[in-house]
């Protein structure tokens, strides 16, 4: 309770309940007073008017008339607020159902007013009147007013609804402000009972949806979308430090094993020159090992996302491809291309040609003999890189497997790699929003990997031509 108390949302609830009560407050008050003086206004009237008429009668047919009238309509039960009095000059009552000259006070010029008992079923009652005096030939005064027992009972039930009123309206504000702060506390509270787990190191919780799309969802989405890229890069550090822990270490222990041996075998200049020759060899791979990896890594981990532009992948591909060129050369292949034309993409140029680069070393390297094509397609919605060569390609089984970090087929173990090249292209093609995989060329192994189309507007002009 007493943190609900403390919280933005209950000062807020509280605040707008403040503001709300004193408006309602202020409206009841003004419909109290402006009723009030209503029915006063009213009564006045009613008594001018009455005046008038008596005046009237008093001019035809003189004090007789005016007394007989007055007599009448004192004993009439009727009126029961109706007050009348007829005085000599010397203030002395001559007809009226008052017995004497009430003690008034002014309340205004020609109004009057006084304290009554009124007879009523019940026994007398004490009220109050107010009352206008009209003044007749001869100091004769005539007195006509009214009891204000009705309008002030008027009055009284007034403010008891009005009490009630502003009664209701706090208590309502109070439960409404309470609900509505109970309700927030809760999804903040759901947030926060996730963030405490996670904070204990379980990075697997995510915070509830209540599905509403409300800005708490909202918030919530934004929070478990950060906790999952957070989740990507700490699985892909761990990977990382997890590969170097393995996979680096035995070709380390072998290059300091073969060090130690080439030492105790106290070697002529010759095998000296030889050793160095084997350590830097080992080194270069253990290097390029390591590069690899952490390309993997930034791929995977979606850090290179910001600097992303649009590229031209026709573009690129050519220019790995004839990077290519004198290896195919070498090894007496025929490196064919097919390349559509300004195939614009959102991408890394650097690691789109890092993958593309990785499928030609595959192919040049593992097929013998015959021919190598490299396709770069627009397709709908999508361009297509392939490599395609007439080798001894990958057993079905296989062909998720060497997509695996260092994983290498048992006939690969001559040629040299790391294992990692199709790791890398395929976290290249994720990392864009594709994704790559292996096909039978019958003979030989298709390469392939996808990733969606940039608008070609967008793309460069010169490059557009070419
Ligand atoms: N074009 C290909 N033809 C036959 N086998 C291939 C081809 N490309 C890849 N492979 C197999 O997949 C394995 C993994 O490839 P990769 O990840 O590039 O590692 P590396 O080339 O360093 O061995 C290779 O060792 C090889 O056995
Ligand atoms: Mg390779």
């Amino acid at each position: 309770m007493t943190r609900l108390l403390r919280t933005n949302a209950f000062r807020l609830a509280a605040l707008y309940l403040a503001l709300f009560a004193a408006s309602v407050l202020a409206l009841l008050a003004f419909i109290y007073f402006s009723t009030a003086d209503f029915i006063e206004r009213q009564t006045e009237t009613t008594i001018d008017a009455e005046i008038t008429g008596l005046r009237e009668e008093y001019a035809d047919r003189g004090l007789a008339g005016l007394l007989e009238i007055i007599h009448s309509r004192s004993t009439t039960p009727h009126g029961g607020s109706a007050l009348y009095l007829i005085t000599d000059p010397a203030l002395q009552p001559i007809a009226g159902n008052l017995n004497a000259w009430p003690r008034a006070r002014q309340i205004r010029p020609g109004w009057i007013s006084f304290p009554v008992d009124i007879k009523t079923r019940d026994g007398p009652v004490s009220s109050t009147a107010i009352a206008s005096v009209f003044v007749l030939h001869d100091g004769f005064r005539l007195l006509v007013g009214r009891d204000l027992r009705d309008a002030s009972a008027f009055r009284g039930r007034i403010t008891r609804t009005l009490a009630w009123a502003a009664l209701l309206t706090v208590a309502l504000g109070v439960a409404g402000g309470l609900f509505m702060t109970r309700h927030m506390l809760r999804r903040v509270e759901a947030v926060n009972r996730t963030s405490e787990r996670i904070i204990r190191g379980d990075l697997t919780q995510r915070v509830p949806l209540t599905g509403s799309g409300d800005e708490f969802d909202q918030l919530a989405g934004n929070l478990n979308a950060m906790l999952d890229r957070i989740e990507r890069l700490m699985l892909g550090m761990r990977q990382v430090a997890d590969n170097i822990a393995h996979d680096l270490r035995t070709p380390l222990s072998r290059l300091r094993a073969r060090l130690e041996v080439t030492l105790l075998e106290r070697p002529d200049a010759a095998r000296y020159g030889e050793a160095l020759r084997e350590t830097i060899a080992e080194a270069d791979h253990l290097l390029a090992t390591f590069n690899a990896l952490l390309s993997i890594a930034e791929a995977e981990a979606g850090s290179r996302r910001e600097t992303m532009a649009v590229v031209d992948l026709a573009e690129v591909a050519r220019s790995v491809a004839e990077l290519y060129e004198p290896v195919a050369d070498d090894k007496g292949l025929a490196l064919a291309v097919e390349i559509d034309p300004g195939i614009a993409v959102h991408g890394d140029r650097h690691l789109l040609s890092q993958a593309i680069a990785n499928l030609l070393d595959n192919a040049l390297k593992y097929a013998p003999d015959g021919r190598v094509t490299l396709r770069a397609r627009r397709l709908v919605g999508m361009a297509r890189i392939e490599v395609a060569d007439s080798g001894p390609g990958v057993p079905a089984d296989r062909r998720e497997a060497v997509f695996d970090r260092f994983v290498r087929l048992e006939s690969s173990r001559s040629t040299p790699g790391n294992g990692l090249g199709l790791s890398l292209v395929r976290a290249v093609a994720r990392l864009h929003g594709g994704d790559a995989w292996l096909e039978d060329n019958e003979p030989g192994l298709r390469a392939l990997f996808t990733l969606p189309l940039a608008d070609s507007r967008a793309l460069p002009a010169t490059r557009n031509a070419a």
